[in-house]
């Protein structure tokens, strides 16, 4: 790992343990309160398959996963969900107890880097602010391809990415290094994209701008950023 990733990586894990440690699945008035809306609205799609496989990269303590194994339980479904922080690991298994789905829900403990997609071996595959934390813009574009090779037929790909992120310390306002490992112009983005997914149907795709505060390294970071929704269908 060179400098800027080390410092990065480790910026990024501090600032996740920090909120992992502080808040719980579905706490109110916390960024992990409910699946994201793209995610809500497409749950209801598979609800005549008889077998669903579904990848979360980059899951988090599980605000996408949990409802989907919730919501299939009663046919054959699982639910694999790979994040790097241990803790992470540790609170969706929490969770999945809690919600009766420890049988759905598979976590691992592993970079999104090294966690192999075969091909067509998923329904569905998302990953929810998680891609744009791999480690370079080479296996950011490699790890797209095997995405797009790892959906079966009529499968669906859901991808909410950040782009174009500028990080200020929320206080003194002094510009500071956006704490993301691969950090895209926004076009740039979506035309790399249109063309992993090129012959595939665009369910949704659209640009939000955001900001929102972080913890970092014990202080606060503000962060601009251009989230880049992209679902498409196999
Ligand atoms: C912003 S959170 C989003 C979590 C989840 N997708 C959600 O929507 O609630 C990003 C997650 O990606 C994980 N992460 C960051 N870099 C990663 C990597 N290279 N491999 C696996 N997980 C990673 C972090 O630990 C964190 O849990």
């Amino acid at each position: 790992m060179n400098d800027r990733l080390t410092r990065i990586r480790e910026s990024e894990k501090n600032s996740h343990i920090e909120t992992y440690s502080r808040e719980n699945l579905y706490d109110k008035n916390s960024w992990l309160q409910k699946p994201i809306k793209t995610v809500r609205e497409l749950i209801p799609l598979f609800s005549n398959y008889k077998e669903l496989r579904v990848l979360d990269l980059g899951c988090g303590i599980g605000r996408n996963s949990i409802c989907i194994a919730e919501t299939y339980q009663n046919i054959t479904c699982t639910v694999d969900c790979v994040d790097l922080l241990e803790i992470a690991i540790e609170k969706l298994n929490q969770s999945a107890k809690e919600y009766g789905v420890s049988e759905i829900i598979n976590g691992i403990i592993k970079p999104i880097e090294e966690y192999e997609i075969r091909q067509d071996s998923y329904d569905l595959i998302m990953a929810i602010s998680a891609l744009e934390h791999i480690d370079s813009e080479e296996s950011f574009i490699r790890k797209l391809s095997e995405i797009e090779n790892g959906v079966r037929e009529n499968g669906i790909v859901c991808l909410a990415i950040n782009s174009n992120v500028r990080e200020t310390n929320a206080k003194t306002k002094e510009p500071l290094e956006a704490q993301f490992e691969v950090n895209l112009p926004t076009e740039k983005l979506q035309l790399l994209l249109e063309d992993i997914f090129s012959d595939w149907r665009i369910l949704k795709t659209g640009v939000a701008a955001q900001e929102y505060d972080i913890p970092r390294n014990g202080s606060i970071s503000h962060l601009d950023t251009n989230v880049v929704t992209f679902v498409v269908q196999k």
